[in-house]
């Protein structure tokens, strides 16, 4: 691509930079955006002309929607994943921290005296195979924190996020793992978690967090967070053609299956509160569907393609399933862009067969399909490993590859009608 411009830029890799300001230190999601770089991205390279709505495409757990809220810009964002959208909306949404804090205190003054015989719901069948991922003791003791949320705070949104996270923790998943992993017996054994301590613990940090954003974030900036996936269409009456100022996303790298599996990292709550396609999640995010096609036209990566058909031509089928769904949506978010805006795109550089395939040029490839003008690339370095800088890809625990190493943030103006 001529005039490609990649820009080796340490002052991107924000190294000391506090992650978990304001709600940012609600719940932990993988692969999360740094708050600092959404900041920075808004902040240096904003569209001439209005900034009223951001759009982030595949919004996660919120990092564009709160940098745009806390600058008094509107964000409309969208993820498939319910989990990510409970904890979009929720750190978006200004609560009274006191009215928190009070009904806070009333749910621990019950917990105090927590007494088994007090649990009402011991039905945990909408849990697949929950006897394998819990031990009967913490179910009841979650089952009671859910019937203290009903009781004394009406099911408040900001509540369940905390216990969403708590839901994971104390279930026998292997830390520091986002795929379903269990312990080893041996671990299992051993594994005595406190359930209240550790939702507690939740809430406090969350309420910090919260008074610290309504402090900051103008009311008069709100988010909105929808299910649409952007691979099939954007819903005109949520986001017609040139509505949008600014896309600031970081969208999925590959499937979950072979990369960030993000269905099984959420399963936990997801089943918890009987949110919708817990168990199938993963095969409806981009490229979970295999294809025989490819979809999208080329030259920019072709090479690597190639290589890759030629060494293992089914990881070829499953690098082009995810590429045909990931130019389809680019091409639906281009069209709701307005003239003169920017596109902002943090990706990764994602390795297969050992062959790096450069995702930023396919990027500014589809972008500039559809009227985008390519303004900077800038490569920031990966310091504290948000995202596992290894997978396992053949879903064989202990077996690793490396992935990830640097981030590609590539910046485009929309600056034709095609
Ligand atoms: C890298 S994560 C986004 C992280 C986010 N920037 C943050 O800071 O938390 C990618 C997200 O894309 C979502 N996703 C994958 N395919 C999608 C699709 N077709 N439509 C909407 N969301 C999708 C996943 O559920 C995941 O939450």
């Amino acid at each position: 691509m001529s005039n490609y411009i990649r820009l080796v830029d340490d002052r991107w890799s924000f190294r000391d930079a506090n992650t978990k300001e304001f709600t940012h230190c609600y719940h932990t999601y993988p692969a999360m955006m740094i708050p600092q770089v959404a900041r920075s991205l808004i902040a240096e390279y904003k569209p001439d002309g209005d900034l009223k709505t951001i759009f982030d495409p595949y919004c996660g757990s919120g990092t564009t929607l709160v940098e745009a809220n806390l600058v008094g810009v509107n964000a409309v964002g969208t993820d498939l994943n319910p989990l990510a959208r409970l904890m979009s909306r929720v750190k978006t949404t200004h609560y009274d921290d006191k009215l928190i804090a009070d009904q806070f205190a009333l749910i621990q003054s019950h917990l105090m005296f927590y007494n088994e015989a007090n649990v009402k719901n011991r039905n945990f069948s909408h849990i697949s195979n929950f006897s394998f991922w819990y031990s009967e003791d913490v179910l009841l003791k979650l089952s009671y924190i859910q019937q203290l949320l009903e009781d004394f705070t009406d099911n408040n949104d900001f509540f369940l996020l905390c216990l969403a996270e708590t839901v994971r923790e104390v279930s026998f998943t292997r830390n520091g793992e986002f795929k379903r992993y269990r312990m080893p017996e041996e671990s299992i054994r051993r594994f005595r978690p406190d359930v209240f301590a550790t939702f507690e613990r939740k809430v406090l940090r969350n309420i910090q967090g919260l008074i610290d954003f309504n402090k900051t974030a103008p009311l008069s900036a709100h988010s909105s967070e929808y299910g649409f996936n952007s691979t099939e269409g954007i819903p005109t009456d949520i986001l017609p053609p040139d509505s949008v100022d600014m896309v600031v996303t970081s969208p999925p790298y590959g499937d979950s299956h072979t990369t960030v599996a993000y269905g099984q990292f959420s399963r936990w709550a997801n089943e918890w509160f009987g949110y919708e396609n817990a168990a199938s999640l993963d095969s409806l995010l981009m490229g979970g569907k295999k294809t025989k096609e490819e979809k999208f036209e080329t030259i920019a990566i072709r090479k690597e393609l190639n290589t890759i058909k030629s060494l293992d031509e089914k990881r070829y089928w499953e690098v082009v399933s995810f590429l045909n769904d990931y130019a389809a949506s680019m091409a639906n978010v281009a069209k709701v862009v307005r003239q003169g805006g920017v596109i902002c795109y943090v990706v990764g550089d994602r390795r297969v067969k050992g062959i790096q395939i450069p995702l930023d040029y396919f990027t500014a490839e589809n972008f500039m399909q559809h009227g985008f003008t390519h303004i900077i690339t800038l490569v920031r370095e990966i310091p504290n490993k948000r995202m596992p800088a290894q997978t396992s890809p053949t879903n064989i625990a202990g077996q690793k590859v490396s992935t990830m190493t640097n981030e590609f943030l590539v910046i485009m103006k929309k600056t034709e009608v095609v």
